[in-house]
């Protein structure tokens, strides 16, 4: 029997012991033993709870505990997590983990002490919740160089912007309703401006590069700019708004952000509504690929991590190579990508085609005493000086 212990008892850790209890039968057949919850460690108590016997406050109690070999965390944040996740691995435990703000800080410092130690760190579910991504493009893609990785990678922000659209919602109200329905971090500040996907899209692009992305080097900006009337422009142009984290292979670096992205219906990302995720790779053998799934939530979270743990018990003394160096990569300047831009401004269209040249002019029901459009492509740079030149625009929104 293998022992292990949680780290946290919320959304995710609890969904892990559900998971660990449901799939008990099915677990021990493809681990080759039986897996067991010995402690989860919180700082609350849970009088009631069918676990409330294996709840600890001491982290000491599982770290001295050498019937404990694996070590899950989902407590979220970079701290005391880390400190954990290190004194865990110096004790010979393996670590699994769902906490993407931990493993995009020291995911290259923890996997090269767990590769030291012969054991595992594995984090699966630290990106798209419980759609396999990791895995495949630290084992299924290493035939290929990736050129390009873009997805939806946070469930919070598209299941906000899907009912938004869809239902007419209002911002606040459906955030809140994101939060009850246990996709939102504890503070959304983290969804819906973006630094969620952020995170995401540089653990990523550490392992397509296998060098570290530091994701405070990534450009970032959320959704909390976008507007009903952009919504509105966005249906006439037969588009829909998503956030996108993005990479691309540039030179021998890589160009990463995040922003939300007007997408037109072709696009393999148009589509992806609610809660769901999708990452579209770009393999030079493999051409395009994409992943799809539940991005958010407790049980397809820790249906990710519950793999893990399986993967961890059946490399026990083995360490799976994880391709992803602690050297600093320099990302390429973002600025230097071209893009198409849907605009709002308040100037007249004379000034906008002398400022832009030729642009498509957009028109949106119940929207007056202002100039819609969509330039043509041109980098950043060319943007913000014909931006500056035309002055009062109220919007920006790059197309796909
Ligand atoms: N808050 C995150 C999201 C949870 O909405 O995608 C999954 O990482």
């Amino acid at each position: 029997m293998v022992k292990i212990a949680v780290l946290g008892y919320g959304t995710i850790g609890s969904g892990v012991a559900e998971v660990v209890e449901k799939n008990r039968e099915v677990l021990t057949k493809k681990a080759g033993e039986e897996i067991s919850i010995k402690y989860i460690l919180d700082l609350r108590d849970f009088p009631g709870d069918p676990n409330e016997d294996k709840i600890v406050h001491d982290y000491e109690i599982i770290k001295n505990d050498s019937e404990v070999s694996i070590v899950v965390e989902a407590m979220g944040g970079v701290e005391p997590a880390f400190t954990f996740a290190k004194e865990a691995l110096l004790a010979g435990k393996s670590f699994a983990t769902s906490n993407k703000a931990l493993i995009a800080k020291h995911g290259a410092e923890l996997i090269a002490l767990a590769e030291e130690k012969d054991l595992n760190c594995l984090f699966e579910a630290s990106v798209g919740g419980g759609i396999p991504i990791i895995r495949p493009l630290n084992s299924c893609l290493t035939a290929d160089v990736i050129e390009e990785i873009s997805g939806i990678l946070n469930g919070t922000t598209n299941y906000m912007m899907t009912e938004m659209s869809e239902m007419g919602s209002e911002f606040d109200d459906v955030l809140k309703d994101a939060q009850q329905k246990g996709y939102a971090e504890a503070d959304p500040t983290a969804d819906i401006e973006g630094y969620d996907a952020c995170r995401k899209i540089a653990i990523l692009t550490s392992l397509a590069a296998g060098k570290q992305v530091d994701f405070e080097d990534i450009y970032t900006e959320g959704i909390t700019k976008i507007t009903a009337t952009d919504i509105k422009y966005a249906k006439a142009l037969g588009r829909s708004i998503k956030l996108l984290g993005c990479s691309y292979k540039t030179g021998d670096s890589y160009c990463a952000m995040v922003a939300p992205y007007m997408l037109e219906s072709s696009h393999p990302l148009y589509s992806v509504n609610g809660v769901f995720n999708a990452i579209f790779v770009k393999g030079n053998m493999l051409g395009d690929a994409m992943f799809y799934g539940s991005g958010a939530g407790k049980l397809p979270t820790a249906s990710a991590v519950v793999a893990d743990i399986v993967d961890i018990v059946r490399h026990k003394g083995k360490h799976i190579t994880v391709q992803w160096s602690q050297e600093k990569l320099e990302l390429a300047d973002h600025k230097k990508l071209s893009n198409r831009y849907f605009v709002r401004a308040t100037a007249e269209p004379a000034d906008v085609e002398a400022a832009f040249g030729a642009v498509s002019y957009v028109t949106a029901e119940g929207v007056s005493g202002e100039t819609a459009f969509v330039t043509e492509e041109m980098d950043e740079y060319a943007y913000e000086a014909a931006a500056e030149k035309l002055g009062g625009v109220l919007q920006r929104i790059r197309v796909r």
